[in-house]
């Protein structure tokens, strides 16, 4: 614990004995990062339990991007509560978006929680458990700072997590969209320094880690704050000019910042695997516009044109939303149309959710939940239909792939262009790159088997 403690803080005496964490993840893979840099910086004081019955301490890191955040959270604080009770000595954080969003609020309902740390204030968690070590309670810290960075931890991962890791390369978001609630709760864009991501690359790179994401809300636009005069493409060829061996992903992509140069990457650095998520939103321009997305569904079909020239195996996945306010039936035909028109290979789609202090929930025409449900089901079962052809085209083929995880005899790899396979072998495989024919497209995956 106190190699981790920043400065100036009071200290009082580290435990002697290991403690137990039990951790709660909801949400995106920023979220998944965020609750391991907590666990990185626990580790001398903690180790992972997986269950709450018996924790020290038990982090709820939540996230708000959709609806009933906040009722599930409390929800699941209610069913910790009789721990608490019995064990007074448990202590309770609530961490992330929804802690962002609720602050104080939060503790005025759920007074049992000993403190309420924001995206920002995850980081000073350790100094956070020395307060409270020390008797204090009810600790909130939801400051969002405006050129925040990462601080860099130099960290084992944990087990789980050894294959494919992830790498936050920006915090937050300038861009606004009127639905979204994350440029409130995780602050204004800030782009990490480049000898920050390498040496955290560096380090996972030593770990045996062989998959790796950069994590940003938009990272096409990185580097823009930063006085390196760096950008995302050069961000990519620097890190592949250090470790051409790895595989490299990113995402989110935002379509207005997709750049002829980012595209360019996707045949001139091998490391880049050829898969982009590229999330549309919707099909027609008036709900674009109303979206604050600030591109034309032209200049969208004609950038994944130019991918599929530049890459033509490249898989594409994509978000969509259905039942934003004054979608009308037109609209949302023309987001079925877009369906047909592009082929991903994967969609994540949602009924929109009004999210509190965002314009779109301002707005007066909010469509009937019961469309935006009829809405969903019609997208997912054209989705269904179109991403089981797509995997199709990859049947009878032979294709590289990366063994992730397993056990017993049943291996899980990914394809380059993200698809997962399953296969049949043993554990000591995990890590390794193997040629697998691929024998059947099953609804979103592949089964395949090993080539000698
Ligand atoms: N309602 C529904 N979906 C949303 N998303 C973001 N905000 C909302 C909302 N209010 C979706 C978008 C985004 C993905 C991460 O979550 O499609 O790309
Ligand atoms: Fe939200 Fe839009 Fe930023 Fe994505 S780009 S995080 S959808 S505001």
């Amino acid at each position: 614990m106190k190699q981790l403690l920043f400065e100036n803080q009071a200290s009082c005496q580290p435990s002697s004995t290991w403690k137990r964490c039990h951790i709660i993840t909801f949400g995106c893979q920023m979220n998944e990062y965020d609750s391991l840099k907590m666990m990185q910086m626990l580790r001398h004081e903690y180790i992972l339990s997986d269950t709450p019955e018996n924790a020290d301490l038990i982090l709820i890191n939540t996230c708000s991007i959709r609806e009933k955040a906040e009722h599930k959270l409390y929800s699941l604080l209610g069913r910790l509560r009789p721990l608490k009770q019995k064990n007074p000595a448990l202590r309770i954080g609530v961490t992330g978006c929804v802690a962002q969003q609720l602050g104080k609020k939060l503790l005025h309902r759920a007074p049992f929680v000993d403190m309420v740390l924001g995206p920002h204030g995850i980081y000073s968690l350790p100094n956070m458990l020395e307060r409270i070590g020390c008797g204090e309670t009810a600790l909130v810290e939801t400051k969002l700072y405006h050129s925040f960075q990462i601080p860099y931890i130099k960290a084992p991962l944990t087990e789980s997590s050894n294959v494919r890791a992830f790498v936050t390369i920006m915090q937050g978001c300038d861009n606004f969209c009127t639905y979204c609630i994350v440029p409130f709760v995780r602050g204004r864009e800030t782009s990490r320094p480049v000898n920050q991501i390498l040496a955290e690359i560096d380090s996972l790179v030593e770990q045996g880690v062989k998959d790796i994401t950069l994590l940003g809300q938009n990272v096409n636009s990185y580097g823009r704050n930063l006085a390196e005069g760096v950008n995302f493409p050069a961000l990519l060829h620097a890190i592949a000019s250090s470790y051409p061996n790895i595989r490299l992903r990113f995402t989110t992509s935002h379509p207005k910042d997709l750049s002829d140069s980012l595209i360019e990457c996707f045949s001139r650095i091998p490391a880049v695997c050829e898969h982009l998520h590229l999330p549309v939103q919707a099909g027609a321009n008036r709900i674009l516009k109303r979206m604050n997305r600030k591109y034309d569904i032209e200049s969208y079909i004609e950038k994944v044109q130019k991918l599929r020239e530049t890459c033509p195996d490249i898989s594409l996945t994509t978000d969509i939303i259905v039942g934003f306010p004054g979608e009308t039936d037109e609209d949302f035909q023309e987001t079925l149309d877009l369906l047909k028109k592009i082929r991903f290979d994967q969609i994540f789609a949602f009924r929109y959710s009004e999210r509190p202090g965002t314009a779109a929930a301002r707005f007066t025409d909010q469509v009937p939940e019961e469309t935006r449900k009829k809405r969903l089901a019609k997208v997912i079962e054209l989705q269904n239909r179109i991403g089981l052809e797509q995997l199709k085209r990859y049947e009878n083929k032979v294709m590289e792939c990366l063994v992730e995880n397993g056990s017993g005899m049943k291996l899980q790899a990914r394809t380059r262009g993200n698809h997962v396979v399953n296969l049949t072998g043993s554990e000591h495989l995990i890590g390794r790159t193997l040629n697998i024919y691929i024998e059947k497209a099953c609804h979103h995956s592949l089964k395949g088997r090993i080539v000698n």
